[in-house]
């Protein structure tokens, strides 16, 4: 979708609609008495004729207006002034978007309530708005002989007048990353297994590699991974005819001496359990299970795409976990690369060993931060539903930035705790620690575990189990958490 910005007035634009916010009660917002007066007060005359209140989200569309050049005129409701933050914008572009579909439009002029908002808004406004504009018309066809007939969206001009114009153009920038993260990370999950595999995603990263600057990556294979004593990751994978992959993306976008922050995904391309076989239903869902890792290649194209002056690595453990003759068996002991033995009571609990390991090669990197994200527990579902990721670390002020970052991108965390009450369910009879903890919390049994091969840094944990896919009738990756990654990382590289 072309995003453009115009600082002109919109009332001369040609094009299929123009997109005009309303306070609650039909209250005109600035932008829309300048449109009403264009119009010589036809506008506000047929809005209040309609039932159209004003309430957020509600639109209703004008054909034919005097004075505005547009087709149609699309009042939409962004409730009352001091509601109107980066939340309301989401909301209000995601019932535009659905209305501009209904009405066939393939372009629409966007107007904002700008001055009926602080400065700082501007840009959440903006950026929401090119964000979730371009998130909206996302499809994913790549699978069907035949494309989808619907024509979309293709162009939004964001009107602009009025505001600082670096302030715009950054928000459009920022946006466009994101979206584009976003849909990369959706690609990559909606792929079914068997084209998905461990080895289409380390191609993925050499792909990245050529195509931006400042980026490079790595591919170790199992031979290597053996070298380094990766025991608990090769295990997951031994019953599979697919080949494990630890991947390793390096964006070197700051000073050669900053500690980069690394970002650990988990890459199960297909989780049917193992020997602990999963039950049939959805268990196609389980072709999720790499969603994580989708969300570290959004979030790195996105850095990559902004040259934000940061050092960011992605490292991605990427196996599946199939039953075999040669897979795990409930009862295996495994050597993870820390030296420390893993009782497998599980196999269906892998991706904390394909973690595990990837979490103690992250050491070398000697990084400032360390974000792991895994679609990791069911549990998390249970605790939390679809709205909110789970999120534990052995650090309160990187708690405390990320869900801030989640806060303000409208991509919420939820913070769980750590403690030795719960390590002590991960105590085993025959090994240094058992893979699962029982029934009881499960989503902090998994992160308890994660935190005992975190210890020579700051980390924190994302369980996504819950939000990085949709089932049912709109079944499909979300492309979380790429917004609240990103919105981290921005404010890490503006201090
Ligand atoms: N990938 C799953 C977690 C999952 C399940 C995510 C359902 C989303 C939906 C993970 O590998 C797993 O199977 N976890 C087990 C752990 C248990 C055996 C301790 C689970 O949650 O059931
Ligand atoms: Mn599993
Ligand atoms: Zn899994």
């Amino acid at each position: 979708m072309k995003i453009e910005i115009k600082r002109g007035s919109p009332v001369k634009l040609p094009g299929n609609c123009l997109v005009v916010p309303m306070l609650k009660h039909n209250r005109l917002t600035s932008i829309a008495a300048e449109i009403n007066t264009a119009s010589d007060g036809v506008l506000h005359q047929l809005a209040t004729k309609s039932a159209f209140k004003g309430e957020i989200g509600a639109t209703t569309v004008f054909y034919n207006l005097p004075g505005i050049k547009a087709l149609r005129v699309m009042l939409v409701g962004i409730g009352k002034k001091k509601e109107i933050d980066g939340k309301t914008a989401r909301k209000v572009i995601e019932a535009v978007m659905k209305r501009l579909q209904q009405e066939h439009c393939t372009n629409a002029a966007i107007t904002f309530p700008f001055e009926e908002t602080t400065a700082e808004m501007h840009y959440s406004l903006i950026r929401e708005t090119a964000l979730y504009a371009e998130n909206s018309i996302y499809r994913f066809d790549e699978c069907k002989s035949k494309p989808s007939k619907q024509t979309p969206v293709d162009k939004i001009t964001l009107i602009t007048a009025g505001i600082d114009n670096q302030c715009a153009k950054n928000a459009v920038a920022h946006g466009r990353a994101i979206a584009d993260g976003m849909k990369l990370a959706r690609d990559l999950s909606n792929l079914p297994g068997n084209i998905c595999t461990p080895t289409y995603l380390a191609a993925k990263a050499q792909k990245m590699a050529r195509k931006y600057t400042k980026f490079s990556s790595k591919i170790l294979n199992e031979k290597e991974m053996q070298k380094l004593k990766m025991g608990a990751l090769l295990s997951v994978s031994r019953g599979s005819r697919q080949a494990a992959k630890l991947i390793v993306m390096e964006y070197k976008g700051g000073n050669k001496d900053q500690q980069p922050v690394v970002l650990v995904g988990k890459g199960l391309t297909f989780d049917a359990g193992g020997i602990s076989l999963k039950p049939p239903g959805k268990m196609d869902e389980m072709k999720y299970d790499m969603c994580g890792s989708a969300s570290v290649f959004g979030a790195l194209q996105a850095c990559a795409e902004l040259k934000l002056p940061l050092n960011v690595v992605g490292i991605i453990p990427s196996s599946e976990n199939m039953p075999d003759g040669d897979a795990n068996k409930p009862g295996d002991i495994v050597t993870s690369m820390a030296g420390l033995t893993i009782e497998v009571l599980n196999t269906d609990a892998e991706g904390r060993l394909i973690l595990c390991d990837a979490l103690t090669y992250a050491e070398r990197y000697k990084p400032d931060v360390v974000i792991d994200i895994a679609t990791l527990t069911g549990a998390c579902i249970v605790a939390l539903g679809h709205h909110t990721s789970g999120l534990m670390a052995n650090n309160q002020k990187l708690a405390d930035a990320l869900i801030a970052a989640g806060n303000q991108a409208g991509d919420k965390a939820w913070q769980l705790p750590l403690g030795d009450e719960y390590h002590k369910q991960l105590e085993s009879n025959f090994a240094d620690i058992a893979n699962i903890g029982g029934p009881a919390a499960g989503s902090i049994t998994a992160g308890c575990f994660l935190s005992r091969f975190t210890e020579e840094y700051t980390w924190a944990h994302l369980d996504i189990a819950g939000t990085a896919w949709q089932s049912g009738k709109h079944k499909g990756a979300t492309g979380r958490p790429v917004p609240l990654l990103l919105n981290y990382l921005l404010n890490k590289a503006t201090g």
